[in-house]
């Protein structure tokens, strides 16, 4: 898994401010309340256990983890558009890892983002969304982390990133002007205890908004709670090709027709009757939230059903049956409706209604109806796998269509798509695709020895 942060824009965001170099002396003597903290006493298994299901709930694994690496030994790369930065290592080895931090400092780099020697980190570590963690869930992880992982002895990666750009400084002002300070998760804006832990979870360790809520030119979200504003949530950027789409109330391009049961279903085995997850959100289901006891899934859908809509104008679905009859009888006259029978329908059906958590339903689809339709086009482009979860083994492969559809066939199947069965999509454009293409990597399905492609 690789992500992208826009380090550049961050940069020049910097360079506005570097007058202002007061600043830094500032960011850096940022009271930290945790400083003071007590360690948890060694050896309670149940606290360790505790620490153990708040990692995953905070899905420490996903980012701290290489591919094909040994758990927490950190080595992931994120590319930048000045460089590459990679995680650390967060295993208890004592050279490489954090494994002679006091509570104080593990507690210090999470919820404040400042390594030991004052270093201030890249958010690409979600600090800012941690920063709400409580002093009791805190003590549980450094627990876990010091007592229940293995450790590794693993180097880190310096970032691939040159002078004076990987000065780490201009983190530091950032993190003064954007991130908040370190303050426990403050419940009473909540009347019902299960929406209050639900909020907990999802502004917190479940750091939903990284992807999922908008950011400034200056990289931070542009809410980091319900209670900054209407975008908290609202449906995020692009990332490594991905839209993660929105979990507000909007009818049909957010989950306003979902129910609480539908939200937790798609937490737990990645697929609802509505959709199926892709990109970012495969991790997400994969590492974190199958994990996660009904209670705080529960908890979870419960607060996402408290956002409201960001458009009362939108309209809720409704089933349209224009486009399957045509296909039914023959008629595949609509631009893509050629391509959509003769490719899609196996799976997807001509109602467009799939089957049942197995072929995600395009009709009625958030992510086939979002603003951006950078997903669909990569989706067709790659193809791509719903992976299995405990609840849901079976796992269903999307096929790859780049390598025999060209950029006008890709434009109007997506097109097809996002207008039938009542979607109201907005139509993209053959250079649309092009686009999308050139940062996707399509292969071409293996081939029996001796078979031959053929378009
Ligand atoms: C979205 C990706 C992401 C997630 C999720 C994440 N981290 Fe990080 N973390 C990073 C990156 C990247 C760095 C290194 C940043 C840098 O070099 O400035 C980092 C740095 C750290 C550091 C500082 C280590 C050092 O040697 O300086 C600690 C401690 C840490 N993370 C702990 C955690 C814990 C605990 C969790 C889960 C609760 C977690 N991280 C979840 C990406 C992530
Ligand atoms: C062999 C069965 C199969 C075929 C054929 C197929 N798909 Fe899919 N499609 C899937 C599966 C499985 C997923 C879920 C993938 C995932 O979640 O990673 C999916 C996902 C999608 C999605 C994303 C929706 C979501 O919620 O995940 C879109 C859009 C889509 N397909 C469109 C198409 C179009 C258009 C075609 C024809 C060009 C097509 N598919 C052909 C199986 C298929
Ligand atoms: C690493 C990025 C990332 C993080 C973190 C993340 N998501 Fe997602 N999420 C996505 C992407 C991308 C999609 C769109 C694809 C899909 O439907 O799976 C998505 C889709 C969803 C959907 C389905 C919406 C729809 O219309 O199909 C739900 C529900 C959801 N996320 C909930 C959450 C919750 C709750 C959290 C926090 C616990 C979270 N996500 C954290 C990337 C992320």
């Amino acid at each position: 898994m690789k992500k992208n942060i826009d380090v550049k824009r961050l940069g020049q965001a910097f360079r506005r401010v570097r007058a202002a170099s007061f600043c830094v002396a500032a960011a850096l003597s940022v009271p930290l309340a945790a400083q003071a903290a007590t360690p948890p006493t060694q050896s309670d298994a149940a606290l360790i256990a505790h620490g153990e299901y708040l990692a995953r709930a905070g899905d420490c694994i996903a980012c701290h983890t290489a591919q094909s690496g040994k758990p927490f030994a950190g080595g992931l790369k994120f590319d930048t558009p000045i460089g590459a930065i990679y995680s650390t290592n967060i295993t208890p080895d004592r050279n490489t890892g954090i494994g002679s931090w006091t509570f104080a400092q593990f507690d210090r780099a999470v919820r404040a983002g400042v390594r030991p020697n004052g270093d201030t980190l890249y958010p690409a570590m979600p600090y800012p969304s941690y920063a709400r963690l409580s002093d009791d869930d805190m003590h549980a992880l450094y627990a876990y982390f010091t007592q229940g992982v293995a450790p590794v002895n693993q180097t880190n990666r310096a970032v691939d990133i040159v002078w004076p750009l990987s000065m780490r400084w201009p983190l530091g002002i950032w993190r003064y002007l954007f991130a908040p300070d370190p303050a426990a998760f403050n419940s009473k804006h909540y009347a019902d205890p299960m929406v209050a832990r639900g909020a907990y979870l999802v502004q917190g360790l479940g750091h939903c908004g990284a992807c999922h809520t908008p950011r400034a030119v200056t990289m931070q979200e542009r809410a980091l709670s319900d209670l900054d504003g209407a975008e908290f949530l609202a449906g995020g950027a692009a990332i490594d090709g991905w839209v993660p789409s929105s979990l507000r109330a909007n009818p049909r391009t957010g989950i306003g027709s979902w129910s609480e049961a539908d939200i937790v279903q798609f937490l737990k085995t990645g697929r609802t009757q509505h959709s199926a997850a892709f990109g970012g959100m495969t991790d997400v289901v994969q590492h974190s939230m199958q994990h996660m006891n009904d209670a705080d899934l529960t908890a979870i859908a419960r607060y996402l059903k408290t956002l409201p809509s960001t458009d009362p104008k939108e309209t809720p679905y409704v089933y349209d049956d224009t486009a399957a009859r045509a296909l039914r009888t023959g008629d595949a006259s609509a631009p893509g409706a050629a391509v959509y029978r003769d490719n899609c329908t196996a799976c997807h059906r001509s109602d467009g209604r799939g089957y049942t958590r197995v072929f995600p339903a395009l009709g009625g689809n958030p992510v086939v109806q979002g603003k951006d339709a950078t997903s669909l086009i990569h989706v067709l482009l790659t193809g791509n796998t719903l992976e299995g979860t405990k609840t849901a083994p079976s796992s269903f492969t999307m096929p790859a269509f780049g390598w025999r559809l060209n950029d006008q066939e890709v434009a109007d199947v997506t097109n097809f798509v996002r207008t039938s069965w009542g979607n109201t999509g907005s139509t993209v454009s053959a250079a649309d695709v092009a686009k999308v293409r050139k940062t996707v990597t399509v292969h071409a399905p293996e081939m029996p020895p001796g078979a031959a492609l053929s378009h």
